[in-house]
Order: structure tokens, then sequence, then C-alpha cells
């Protein structure tokens, strides 16, 4: 692998740095922020936006996560949880679309047994070149084993924020089990896994300091991906419900949830972890439809995950509300950001796109060949 001299990274990212840039409104200041974040994602990551197809497996959840409309009490929702056939119709049909890889996701579904996911990375496997990334919540060593071990090749776990009383208060334990995401994710590194991590942008309660040590939290644990979107009310939670106010940080200190905090979130992250993946998010795109998605490719983002989830299914995967491309098929959703890609003078990236490291550490000098 090349490797650069180590020299001076080009913007403080420090912690009262990181703080001072998401609490930064000045448009024109802001142009630097942008332009470094925008010259990493190049010089790390090249013009390839990788597509990763997003199969959103069961919508049952047995948790009460405070944000999540899927939450275990929410009602009205129809609920369902495909078959192991379901899900290898939507993979082979992520392949078709000329997908690297697959993001298996849903909530924390003990109905999703060991054997069944096993089983369905396994026929994946079987029938299709893809990359697999399981996306199911906490769960057990042994269940994470046997996936590894059918050929689960990564996994995503929000840790959510960094602030521990937060944590605490947003995600109610099982009976008899501490919710500890930040273990997990430890475990699953040594177990051989890539894994992905992120925060939403303007929890209540969130507050700049937490956020700015979120995003220095994903250079201290060496992120191989990262997700940054807005939090969404829904009404379904308590988050999103009349009581949410009595969650919020004092006005000067709660992180608005905005696009352009999510958007200055992001382009720290890039900055902070130059070679992770970082996707443009649906929820970003949900709160600006026009352009979320490319203003996020534009600061930073090297990836998108467009939903190969059955139309009849998506709707019923609520997490948030007027979640955006909710119905449209596969193919539109593909011709739709495969345009948006190509208007912006990227590429569509070819291949699983893990992760690959590079060691530059200073844009200046790096001649990495990427
Ligand atoms: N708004 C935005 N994002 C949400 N998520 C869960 N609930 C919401 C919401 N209300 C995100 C969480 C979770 C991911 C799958 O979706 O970060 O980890
Ligand atoms: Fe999916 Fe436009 S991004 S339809």
């Amino acid at each position: 692998m090349p490797s650069v001299p180590e020299a001076r990274p080009a913007l403080c990212l420090d912690h009262a740095c990181v703080r001072a840039w998401l609490r930064e409104t000045d448009p024109t200041v802001l142009e630097t922020l942008w332009a470094e974040a925008d010259q990493t994602r190049s010089l790390h990551m090249g013009d390839e936006v990788h597509l990763r197809g997003l199969i959103e497996a069961s919508s049952h959840c047995i948790r009460h996560c405070l944000y999540c409309g899927l939450r275990a009490p929410s009602e009205g929702l129809e609920r369902y949880r495909m078959d192991g056939a379901e899900i290898l119709t939507c993979a082979q049909e992520a392949a078709r679309l000329g997908y690297g890889s697959v993001v298996i996701q849903a909530g924390e579904d003990p109905g999703l047994t060991r054997a069944f996911i096993a089983e369905a990375v396994r026929a994946i496997k079987r029938h299709t070149p893809l990359a697999v990334t399981l996306s199911l919540g906490e769960r057990s060593d042994e269940d994470l084993l046997a996936w590894r071990d059918a050929g689960a090749d990564r996994y995503l776990l929000r840790f959510e924020t960094s602030d521990p009383l937060l944590y605490r208060r947003i995600h109610p334990n099982l009976p008899g089990l501490v919710s500890d995401r930040l273990a997990q994710l430890a475990r699953m590194r040594s177990m051989g896994y890539e894994i992905g991590t992120g925060v939403m942008v303007g929890i209540p309660g969130q507050t700049w300091d937490t956020l700015a040590k979120d995003l220095l939290r994903f250079r201290d644990l060496d992120m191989d991906m990262i997700g940054i979107g807005p939090f969404l009310p829904s009404p379904r939670t308590p988050l999103g419900g009349p009581q949410a106010a009595t969650w919020t940080a004092p006005p000067q200190e709660q992180v608005p949830n905005d696009e352009l905090t999510t958007l200055k979130a992001l382009a720290l992250a890039r900055l902070l972890c130059p070679d992770a993946n970082i996707p443009s998010t649906t929820a970003l795109a949900t709160l600006d439809r026009a352009q979320g998605r490319e203003l996020a490719l534009m600061r930073g983002a090297n990836v998108v995950m467009p939903n190969v989830t059955p139309p009849h299914y998506r709707a019923r995967y609520e997490i948030y509300p007027g979640k955006a491309c909710v119905n449209e098929t596969a193919v539109a959703c593909q011709e739709c950001l495969e345009g948006r890609i190509q208007r912006l003078g990227r590429k569509v990236g070819k291949g699983p796109g893990g992760r690959v490291r590079t060691e530059c550490k200073d844009l200046n000098v790096c001649d990495f060949d990427h």
C-alpha cells in the first residue's frame, strides 16, 4: 500500500475546532469546509459512488428506542417479515441492477433467527457476487459469529450518541440486558466484520459538545462506514410527540435537526475519517428531496443506498414519516440515482466497494493512485 509522509492536517480538527465548525453559519467561511471535505473525498475515495441495495427485511421490533417509528409500542403499523425467498429475490434484483452489495436491515426482530439469517446470507452468497452487510440491531455474539461464518461481510450499528446519559434515556434496556452498542461494535471488529456506525443530527437533548464528541469518536473507533442523517420526528414516538420539548437541551446548546447542520457533520466526518465509506442518507433526501442527495455527495459522501425492498413493504417500514422514494420501484430508484450521480460528474462504483485504507495524511502531498 502506498504511503505518504505525515504532515499537518489542513484544518484544525480538535474538539474545540470541530464544535466551532458545527456552529459556523457564514456561507463564505463554510465554503472552506465544503471544499476540504470534497477534496478529501476525491483524494481518498475517488469519483466512484458505490450503490448498496437496501433490503428492509422486517419491520418487527422488540425495542422501545424513543426516536424510532418501528419501536415495539407503535400502534397502527402493519408489520411484516420477508421470507428467505423474498430476501434472495431482492438481492438478485440488486445484482441485476449492477449494485456491488446489499444491506439487510430490520428492526430488532427475534423472528429473524440465527439460522434464518445465516441461511439468507448463504443463499445470497451462493447466487450472487454481492458483499452482504447486516443491520439487525443488538444481537448476541453467537448470532454475529454464525452470520460471519455464513459469509456476512459487514455490520451497521449506529451508536446514536456518545453521551452516556442521553444514550440511556433514548435506549431503554431489554429486561436483564444492558444496551451497549459500542461494546458490540468492538466485538464485531474482532470477529472480522467491516463495521459501520453513525448518529442522527438534532435528536432532542443532543448538544453541540456531544455532536463534536460523536464525530471524534468515529475517528477514535477507526470506523469503516459512517451514516449521518437528520433526526426526523415520528409522531408515533415520545421524541416526535408533544412531549418532545421536555427532552431538548437549552436553546443555545440544542443541535437543530436541519440540512445545513447535517451537511456540516458529514463534511467533518469525511475530514476525520478520510477513507471511510460515507453514505448520502435517505433521511437527508427526505428533508431536501430536490438536492439533499447531491449536496451530501458534494460535501464528503461516496455511497448511496437505493432501496430494493418491494414497494408494498416499503411504505410499512416507517422509521419516520414521509421517507423519500417510498413509492418508487427498484428500477426507478436506480435510474434516478444514476442520473444524479452522472450529473455531478461522478461515476457509479463497480464491485463490492469495501473499505480501502489509504495512508495519506496530507492532501497536499498525497499521490495515492485512486
Ligand atoms: N429520524 C431519523 N433517523 C432515524 N433513525 C431511527 N429513527 C429515526 C428518526 N426518527 C435512524 C437511526 C437508526 C437508523 C436505522 O435509522 O439512526 O440507527
Ligand atoms: Fe430513489 Fe430518486 S433517489 S427515486
